[in-house]
């Protein structure tokens, strides 16, 4: 009689107890219960784009998806995204071209876009959706930077701006924003805008601050979106943040919060994960992160060709943020996954 040699024995040593990780992935209801990070159409905010000037809403070709809208589209948008269940927008006005100047005077101008914009916005959906207003100036100076230029070093004068920012900020709110969103990196600027909204009887409008803004290539398509070309080929560099510091954001998150910001921004969001983590652990307000033009372009231009799946990879990238920690993104994914979501 031979003997069949033993089949060797394969000691697993007992993982963690003999636990096994795949048998909660078996099922999709399995995946579902046990899922430690929940995407919801409550998270999503929306940019729109909004011009002066136009009588049809007009594409933007490196954001296919994305149009600058006129007022009635607008209007018609923002509608269709409460519908969705989309708790908010934030509103981008864009002025004429001939209308640009030094300070960006027609972001405030009276019945200007801005006024005309968030204002027929706000009559027409009241508070079913949190309308957002976009704080800053680079779309309104005809030079492209985000306040005006000091002559005498040529940057960003940085408390010039404030002041104007301040002043668009109450345009914005008496216009019906109910949250002002300064994304111009200056220092200082939520303070002023807190007290020039509590000094014009805006004490209930909120700021939601660009806190850790980096100097990122990746907004390339929001400048054709938004008609903003920087002048002598120039950058956002000497106000906006470096890509390699970290801890700086911090920096700026804690100053943003001790001047007043009801909420705290991350931007970009995926190439800046690490930040939006980091920021969640720091603070105890809501914190958003915007999935930006360049992070929207890339899915979309990669799934023209074919090469990913758009739907599912924009699923992940968002679901990605939030499980950094971002409790509201800003994406121009919004309309989109809030059909997803809903489905
Ligand atoms: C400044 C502003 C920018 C974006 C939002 N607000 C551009 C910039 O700082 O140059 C970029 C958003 C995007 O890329 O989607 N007004």
């Amino acid at each position: 009689m031979s003997i069949s040699p033993r089949p060797p024995v394969i000691s697993v040593p007992s993982v963690a107890g003999g636990f096994r990780p795949r048998r909660l992935r078996r099922t999709p209801a399995l995946r579902r219960l046990v899922a430690q990070t929940r995407l919801s159409v409550d998270d999503l905010v929306a940019p729109l784009f909004v011009a002066d000037g136009l009588d049809e809403p007009r594409p933007i070709s490196s954001l296919p998806g994305v149009v600058q809208h006129t007022v009635p589209s607008l209007v018609a948008e923002v509608r269709r995204l409460a519908g969705l269940g989309v708790p908010g927008v934030i509103v981008f006005p864009l002025p004429r071209s001939e209308d640009k100047d030094a300070t960006g005077s027609a972001a405030w101008a009276p019945g200007g876009i801005t006024a005309r914009a968030i204002g027929e916005v706000r009559d027409a959906v009241g508070d079913d959706i949190v309308v957002m207003a976009d704080c800053c100036l680079d779309e309104f100076t005809d030079h492209g930077h985000c306040g005006p230029i000091d002559a005498a070093t040529g940057d960003v004068d940085n408390d010039a701006a404030v002041e104007l920012y301040a002043r668009l900020a109450v345009a914005q709110a008496d216009a019906g924003a109910a949250v002002i969103a300064p994304s111009g990196m200056m220092d200082g600027q939520v303070a002023a805008m807190r007290s020039a909204l509590d000094g014009s009887g805006h004490q209930e409008t909120a700021v939601l601050a660009y806190a850790a803004k980096y100097a990122s290539a990746l907004y390339g398509p929001f400048r054709e979106a938004a008609d903003v070309t920087i002048v002598g080929g120039g950058d956002r560099k000497g106000y906006q943040q470096d890509p390699r510091n970290r801890r700086e954001a911090l920096v700026e998150v804690a100053l943003d919060v001790a001047e007043g910001a009801d909420m705290v921004m991350v931007k970009p969001a995926l190439t800046y994960l690490d930040v939006v983590a980091d920021v969640r652990a720091m603070v105890d307000v809501p914190v958003a992160a915007y999935h930006v033009s360049g992070e929207y372009a890339m899915v979309m231009a990669a799934a023209e060709r074919g090469w990913i799946d758009g739907p599912a990879v924009a699923l992940e990238q968002v679901t990605a943020i939030r499980r950094a920690g971002a409790d509201i993104v800003l994406t121009y994914f919004a309309g989109a996954l809030a059909e997803v979501l809903h489905g």
